[in-house]
């Protein structure tokens, strides 16, 4: 069978269509999903693989995107290793006793396949799901920056004070958490491709928080290491952060085969800034509560941006937001294949 036009893209090959897909497309804009998920914990609907790989199942289907993305979050290693983590609706991770101290590192331990059965035999039964259609399912896991910015926080944060403290008082102890949380990333990544994912993404969503100094010195090393031992796997790599305009031509060092650019940075200059490789994004997730025609109009404006050469995966430039509408993300997917230039034959 020929290679899927999502895997195409992210190599910089040329294409049929425009590949689409969006990041959070499993969620709570899903009248299905909901219904599904009841009010459980995020945590139990992933730790049971058939529901999951449903949840994983029902955006494809109703979209037809041109990727799925595992059903899972970035803290689900953390919890699987018992550090002690939740998923508070509305929220977003907490964590009951935050990393504090060096003695916290004896909570990281490494990762086993054991832990994460649960992950993997969701991804057995979605890569089957997905055989008939060749769709490819994305991977995915949190960089360490940003695993480690929830671990100290002890949850979400708009000041990122404690882990900046750490950063800058306890440089030390800090290279050791982070080398923790890579040397977990690694493992988790590698299983879930193991498995049969065909692209990861690493999320380093709050990488926006740093300077260029403190990104080059807190955070590259560790999203470069773990890039770095996949490499051999083949897969390609997305690498994601919100507010990492002035961050792009340093994340480009870690070498994804795909950068993610947040809506704040024009595709066309964002590709500038990453040295020409593959783009992802970057339809403001906001620009889709407004219905069908404000979205629309917002995709043709971002294909616009990327213009014709290869190397465009059409996505938001965040996470869809809980409200949207999902009439109106089947009504993105239908534009960007029907009108989408970048890469197409
Ligand atoms: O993209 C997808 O459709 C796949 C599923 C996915 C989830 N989390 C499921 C989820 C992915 C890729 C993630 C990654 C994730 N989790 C990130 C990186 C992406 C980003 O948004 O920057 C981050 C920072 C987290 C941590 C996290 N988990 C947050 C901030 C929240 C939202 C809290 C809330 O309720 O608003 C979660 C919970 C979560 N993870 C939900 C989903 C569908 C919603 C909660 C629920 O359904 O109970």
């Amino acid at each position: 069978m020929s290679e899927p036009v999502f895997i195409r893209a992210c190599r910089g090959e040329s294409v049929a269509h425009v590949p689409v897909w969006f990041m959070r497309q499993a969620g709570r804009s899903l009248p299905e999903y909901r219904a599904l998920r009841g009010t459980g914990s995020i945590l139990e609907a992933i730790g049971d693989p058939v529901l999951a790989c449903e949840i994983t199942m029902q955006p494809v289907r109703r979209y037809g995107v041109d990727a799925a993305i595992l059903f899972s979050d970035i803290i689900v290693p953390y919890h699987a290793i018992g550090f002690g983590v939740d998923i508070v609706p509305g929220r977003g991770p907490v964590i009951a006793q935050p990393f504090s101290s060096a003695a916290d590192l004896e909570r990281l331990r490494d990762l086993t396949d054991v832990d994460i059965e649960h992950v993997t035999r969701t991804i057995d039964l979605v890569v089957k799901e997905l055989e008939a259609t060749n769709t490819p399912l994305i991977g995915f896991a949190g960089a360490p920056f940003t695993v480690a910015s929830y671990l100290v926080e002890g949850g979400p944060t708009r000041e990122f004070a404690l882990i900046k403290t750490l950063m800058h008082a306890e440089p030390l102890l800090f290279d050791l958490l982070l080398d923790r949380l890579t040397d977990i990333t690694i493992t988790f990544l590698r299983a879930q491709v193991a498995h049969g994912a065909r692209v990861v993404q690493l999320f380093d969503s709050w990488a926006g928080a740093l300077t260029r100094d403190e990104y080059r010195r807190f955070a590259l090393p560790a999203t470069e290491r773990v890039l770095a031992s996949i490499a051999d796997l083949g897969v390609p790599t997305i690498l994601f952060g919100v507010g990492t305009g002035e961050l792009l031509e340093l994340m480009s060092a870690a070498n994804s085969s795909v950068m993610g650019i947040d809506w704040h940075v024009d595709l066309d200059e964002g590709r500038r800034r990453v040295g020409g490789r593959a783009v992802q994004g970057n339809l403001d997730p906001a620009r889709c509560l407004g219905g069908v025609d404000l979205a629309v109009e917002g995709a043709r404006e971002v294909m616009a941006r990327a213009g014709s050469e290869a190397g465009h995966i059409f996505n938001l430039g965040h996470g869809v937001l809980p409200s949207t509408d999902p009439s109106t993300l089947e009504a993105v997917v239908r534009v960007v294949h029907e009108e989408g230039l970048a890469g197409v034959r």
